[in-house]
């Protein structure tokens, strides 16, 4: 659906960036401009600015960048719709809705509700008579009543419609109770609840609403967990288990778990940082979920060789997201839960403080590859090492890892070291050589950084960059520019200045942030960092000099165009014996 432009204009001007972004970002003033840590990439000094004049973010490190809506869509994972909500809710505007958004948004509002009841219910139903058996399981697994309730535990009846029955008398639907994946649908039609007789989780999202359940047998029945379906409110790509809770802590960190039941045991044993992913694999909204409440995450997944290639997968994703990732390695127990009940928080503690960095991870992961009593399998193992200890970034990693391996292998320290030194040389001599090439390749580092965005004429699309740049900073002059959107030779600014031409004779406000709407992601980030980029002076005459590069640049390729044609007809005249 799109918003009216009017609607837009005003939600731009009541939600200046500066503003909306130092909520986010602690923001420093440098001249006109503002600069802090950017939130996308970690990074130690600011390169992440605010340009208020301009309405504009742009990071010179990561190179994204937009205007309010789209610094929103970033930082809380949100699309264009409702980033757009998420603004207006901030500067307390009323979003003018259409009726199928208003229906949708109220049956999601009803399955929130439902849910909420029904984690109600359960509850009532862990301390009434017939929750004896899941109270017991609860002591037997050591779950104090401290932890029920902060987690708000609770049971589902041996019965096919107990929750069915009392949700109805509250005036929810069938159909509602199948949305919210808490029925299921016999054969013959009839509804019946889909947890039943079991131990209730369940799963609450940031903003405190419940939005599914994880349900676990109480003996060993299979399937052991049943989760809700994912449903319109429930989405398990982009919620944890008990980060709601987590979000809050004061560790400076996150632990990550595998199961519902270690994250709940960790809390109760005071790591109150625990989370569980919901059943399923990490994703990269996960990963940029995290990266809102932390920067740093503690993965703590099983030995085994899932929970070990789950760890290998999660790692890259995580740094991806910025975040400094660290491995626990537990021995003697499963996982965190079984860790905590057979040797207590202070062990649990040591193992925190002994967690691996990815560096030492990778490298013992390397070693247990090789059988190092084997000769060959050792060479290979130093071989590769060097290599992985090579990319360490300070000398003093590459040491300590080097004199580490070379005792794992029974090598001198000294002979290690040299293996590494040898590789990192190689290694900067190259990344040496492309970096020459890539100064040699001045056009192309005026190239979009996304690739689909490449430019097919640099002179012209520098000029135009500029006159983009010049309208947006002195839109009076935009009316001086004798040129039309077709004449740029790159699709995307022509685009742009076409819009801002509409924008102008519409009477709106010449910003960038008024085109997001637009544009994608990719394409903003692209435009903010032409605005950023070319900070020069404007002037009349500066914009009739670029507004004749791109149009000598478009005559010059009608008449290559022209050319072409002729060639081509010259060709079909030739080959059809009309002579030429
Ligand atoms: P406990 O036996 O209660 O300690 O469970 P755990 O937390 O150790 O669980 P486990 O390591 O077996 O599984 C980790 C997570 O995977 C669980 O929290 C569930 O989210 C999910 N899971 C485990 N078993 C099943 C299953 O049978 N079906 C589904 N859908 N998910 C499961
Ligand atoms: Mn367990």
């Amino acid at each position: 659906m799109a918003f009216p432009p009017a609607f837009l204009d005003e939600l731009n001007a009541r939600n200046p960036i500066e503003d909306v972004v130092s909520q986010y970002v602690q923001l420093t003033r440098r001249g006109s401009n503002l600069f802090g840590l950017c939130p996308f990439h970690s990074e130690k000094t600011p390169s992440f600015s605010v340009a208020p004049d301009k309405g504009i973010y742009y990071c010179f490190g990561c190179h994204k960048g937009g205007g309010p809506v789209n610094f929103i869509m970033e930082i809380e994972g949100l699309d264009y719709p409702d980033a757009v909500r998420f603004l207006a809710k901030r500067a307390g505007l009323e979003v003018p809705e259409d009726a199928e958004y208003r229906s949708a948004y109220k049956k999601q509002e009803r399955l929130r509700n439902l849910c909420k009841e029904a984690a109600r219910f359960y509850r009532q139903e862990l301390f009434a008579p017939g929750g004896q058996a899941a109270r017991d399981y609860l002591v037997r697994r050591g779950v104090s009543s401290q932890t029920v309730s902060r987690f708000g535990l609770g049971y589902s009846p041996d019965a096919w419609s107990a929750l069915l029955d009392t949700m109805t008398k509250k005036g929810y639907t069938n159909e509602e109770l199948l949305d919210a994946g808490l029925a299921l649908k016999s054969q013959k039609g009839s509804c019946y609840d889909r947890f039943r007789n079991r131990l209730m989780f369940p799963i609450i999202d940031v903003r405190g609403n419940v939005i599914g359940f994880g349900g676990r047998v109480m003996d060993d029945s299979k399937p052991k967990y049943l989760n809700s379906p994912e449903t319109s409110i429930f989405n398990k790509r982009k919620n944890l288990f008990a980060l709601n809770v987590a979000k809050k802590t004061k560790a400076g960190m996150l632990i990550l778990t595998e199961g519902y039941m270690d994250a709940i045991a960790l809390h109760q044993y005071g790591f109150d940082c625990a989370v569980a992913s919901l059943g399923t694999a990490l994703t990269e909204e996960h990963a940029q979920l995290l990266a809102k409440y932390t920067k740093q995450v503690v993965l703590t997944y099983d030995g085994d060789e899932a929970g070990q290639n789950a760890t290998r997968r999660a790692i890259p994703m995580l740094e991806r997201a910025g975040l400094q990732v660290k491995i626990l390695r537990m021995q003697g127990a499963k996982d965190p839960d079984e860790f905590l009940k057979a040797y207590g928080a202070n062990k649990f503690q040591a193992l925190l403080q002994k967690s691996e960095n990815q560096a030492e991870y990778r490298l013992i992961s390397l070693q247990n590859k090789y059988d190092l009593s084997d000769d060959a399998q050792k060479v290979s193992f130093l071989k590769e090492a060097s290599e992985l200890i090579s990319t360490f970034t300070t000398p003093v990693e590459r040491e300590v890892y080097a004199t580490r391996a070379a005792q794992a292998a029974g090598i001198t320290p000294e002979s290690m070291l040299q293996e590494v030194s040898r590789a990192y040389r190689r290694r900067t001599a190259q990344a040496k050589k492309r970096r020459e090439r890539a100064d040699l390749d001045v056009a192309g580092q005026q190239q979009p950084k996304e690739k689909g965005l490449r430019y097919d004429n640099i002179k012209s699309a520098v000029a135009e960059e500029q006159v983009l740049a010049q309208v947006l900073k002195e839109p009076a002059l935009l009316p001086t520019v004798k040129l039309l959107p077709e004449q740029f030779s790159s699709p995307l600014l022509g685009k742009a200045f076409g819009l801002l031409l509409q924008c102008q004779r519409d009477g709106r406000p010449l910003s960038l942030g008024t085109l997001e709407g637009d544009f994608t992601p990719e394409e903003m980030n692209h435009l903010s960092a032409v605005v950023r980029r070319r900070d020069e002076l404007v002037s009349e005459q500066a914009l009739a000099d670029c507004a004749n590069v791109v149009r000598d640049a478009y005559e010059k390729s009608l008449r290559s165009g022209e050319d072409a044609l002729l060639a081509v007809q010259q060709k079909l005249r030739t080959k059809k014996g009309y002579g030429g």
